[in-house]
């Protein structure tokens, strides 16, 4: 019998990040602002703000430095390849390539820190996985064009997209067009997804016509890519949201099962499928949502369909339809808490078993190969005396969740990777923290503004590179 606690050779471990919330560099060589910079720091119970047109001198905005990629590259990639890393997933800052975004050249100082992040990743033979756009867009082209409810972001996009995927030819194989593209279902989606800082946007229309845009320029990109490189392999991203039902009362059974429809299969089926489905266009009417779809998009979306299917998974929580129970916190959904699993500090609730739950739910509907590009435990590190961090925690959350990948596989889903979020600290998305932690890598930098950068390899550091040598096997 196959030995199931073994992953397959080729899998592509490592670790992932997103260039807003890691590189800093902010006005540095010709970047230009990005929709990330002009949001302040938060916590828990304190939502970042915007505050728009530019920064204020007296905010303080952690994205600026974030936990300083920009002059730490050389030696953060080292340490990945320490950890024996196959693969490495981040983000290409578009205001570093495209300053407002809507010029025709790109900045080549932009572009030269990208290739040299490349070629160090290549020195290692570790993958690179592209995110074309995580998070945010240029903040210029918010100002100017109100963000991605404007069609004119399609061509804007593409424009960095084509400067992209030429540049990389050769040195490139895997990218994924838009990050958590299915966020744009919720509030908060409107800034963060899809840059729109009116706050009349924050509203299904602009939303959903906002995703409109996103999967036509998400398709366009697959289409352009293939035709440069046919070898090319184009995901999409989404953030995987995982509602049980409440109870087993069969409204309840209906209601998570609209809850899936809406936040992960829309999104999904016009990645995958090229087309929406039928239930979306009942959401919409009783949404009183109209999207503007033109003749062309149609075929778009059908020519531009995805080779692979990618998730960030957290965490799930569950939904009732009459929305009594008490509420949990998670990646961007307000449920209700299931008594059955714990939390973080963060009060995400943990659930790996769900991880199995879901892949094999993607895995049924799409049976393309899928990678879970995010993962992880953002918890509240110490520093002991001696420069240590045991993170027992974050190691039995990861070893986990492992676990569970072992088993879709063995169930026989087609998983081909997993990048851990975080895999150096850095600025939480949702709270603007660095005190919420999610590496393996510890960088210290702290929300008083103290810290000097510097990098120290945590427990799960070594713990996680074993898992890597070992194909899995020790874990
Ligand atoms: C995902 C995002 O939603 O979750 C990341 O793609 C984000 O950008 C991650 O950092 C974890 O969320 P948070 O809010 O804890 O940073």
């Amino acid at each position: 019998m196959k030995n199931y606690n073994r992953m397959p050779e080729k899998f592509l471990w490592g670790g992932a990040t997103a260039a807003n919330q890691y590189e800093g560099g902010w006005d540095e060589d010709g970047r230009g602002p990005s929709i990330a910079d002009i949001l302040t720091g938060g916590s828990v119970d304190k939502e970042r703000r915007l505050t728009p047109p530019a920064p204020l001198p007296e905010e303080f905005y952690p994205n600026h430095q974030a936990t300083d990629f920009y002059h730490h590259w050389k030696e953060d990639i080292a340490l990945f390849a320490e950890m024996g890393f196959k693969v490495y997933r981040f983000s290409i800052s578009w205001s570093r390539v495209f300053p407002n975004g809507d010029e025709e050249t790109p900045n080549e100082k932009g572009l030269k820190f990208y290739d040299n992040v490349i070629d160090e990743l290549r020195k290692y033979n570790i993958e690179p996985l592209i995110t074309i756009s995580h998070y945010e867009n240029p903040l210029h082209l918010s100002l100017e064009y109100g963000g991605w409810k404007n069609r004119k972001m399609i061509d804007f996009y593409l424009r960095f997209a084509k400067v992209l995927f030429e540049r990389y030819k050769g040195k490139v194989k895997y990218w994924l067009t838009f990050n958590e593209i299915n966020m744009l279902t919720q509030d908060f989606g409107a800034v963060f997804c899809a840059g729109m800082l009116d706050p009349k946007d924050v509203c299904e229309q602009s939303r959903y016509q906002a995703m409109h845009h996103q999967l036509v320029a998400s398709a366009l990109a697959v289409s352009m890519a293939h035709e440069i490189n046919p070898e090319f392999m184009l995901g999409c991203m989404l953030a995987y949201h995982n509602g049980y039902p409440y109870t087993c009362h069969p409204d309840d059974i209906l209601y998570a099962q609209q809850f899936g429809q809406i936040h992960n299969s829309i999104a999904g089926d016009v990645h995958v499928r090229g087309y929406y489905p039928g239930f979306a266009a009942r959401y919409f009417e009783e949404h009183g949502i109209q999207l503007e779809v033109l003749q062309e998009d149609k075929e778009i979306l059908k020519k531009g369909t995805v080779d692979f299917f990618t998730i960030s998974y957290y965490s799930s929580s569950c939904v009732s339809v009459t929305k009594d129970g008490e509420k949990t916190a998670g990646n961007g959904s307000d449920n209700l808490k299931n008594p059955y699993l714990k939390a973080s500090d963060w009060g995400w609730q943990i659930d790996a078993t769900g991880l199995r739950y879901v892949l094999n739910q993607i895995y049924d509907r799409y049976q393309i190969p899928i990678m879970i590009v995010e993962n992880g435990l953002g918890a509240v590190d110490q520093l002991t005396e001696d420069g240590k961090i045991h993170d027992d925690y974050r190691i039995e959350y990861m070893r986990r969740h492992i676990e569970q990948m072992k088993e879709a596989i063995h169930d026989g889903v087609d998983l081909i990777g997993y990048t851990c979020w975080g895999c150096t600290d850095l600025v939480s998305a949702s709270t603007g923290e660095y005190k919420k932690r999610y590496g393996l890598i510890y960088v210290n930098k702290n929300d008083d503004g103290t810290g000097d950068f510097s990098r120290i390899r945590k427990d799960s550091f070594y713990w996680y590179k074993k898992v890597i040598e070992s194909c899995g096997e020790e874990f």
